[in-house]
């Protein structure tokens, strides 16, 4: 099984974004912690993080075009304004997981829309970076299903 892990705008600067709200785990411990998670369960993993959104349509494009089997996506800030992202969710069969550090659900009203949930088989808010070991957990599971 494959899996890519897309992050969007700011997530490079964890540890240092925002501390009280995303945590001090910084994005290269984090990907350091999922990359140790998937190997485990013998999972390929490849992760791409950018600040621009036409890359993250890319990589959702690249990701299908790759062969994988599943997409665990955090688009930041584009998750609300991201449409973009939504189409290109649609446009290829590779089921995706959304997941968001915080819970956008709880903060400002402008975070409470997010247009990529309509393409996701899952949305995981709230659980830090757990949240990304979920998606991979759902993703698997899925594939389990299929093969
Ligand atoms: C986020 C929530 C978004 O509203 C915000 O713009 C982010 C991070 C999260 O992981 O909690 O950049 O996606």
């Amino acid at each position: 099984m494959k899996i890519w892990i897309i992050n969007g705008p700011n997530l490079n600067l964890l540890g240092l974004r925002e501390p009280e709200i995303y945590g001090r785990e910084t994005y290269g411990e984090l990907e350091a912690r999922i990359r140790a998670y998937c190997e485990n369960k013998g999972i390929e993993v490849r992760f791409v993080q950018s600040n621009h959104e036409g890359d993250l349509v890319d990589a959702v494009q690249q990701a299908y075009f790759d062969g994988a089997d599943g997409i665990v996506l955090n688009p930041a800030a584009y998750t609300h304004t991201g449409i973009a992202l939504l189409d290109a969710l649609r446009a290829v069969p590779v089921p995706a997981v959304e997941v968001h550090l915080s819970k956008p659900e709880e903060r400002e009203a402008f975070r409470r829309v997010s247009y990529v949930r309509a393409a996701c088989i899952k949305t995981i808010t709230g659980m830090g970076g757990d949240g990304y070991l979920r998606a991979v957990d759902a993703l698997e599971e899925h594939y389990a299903r299929r093969h």
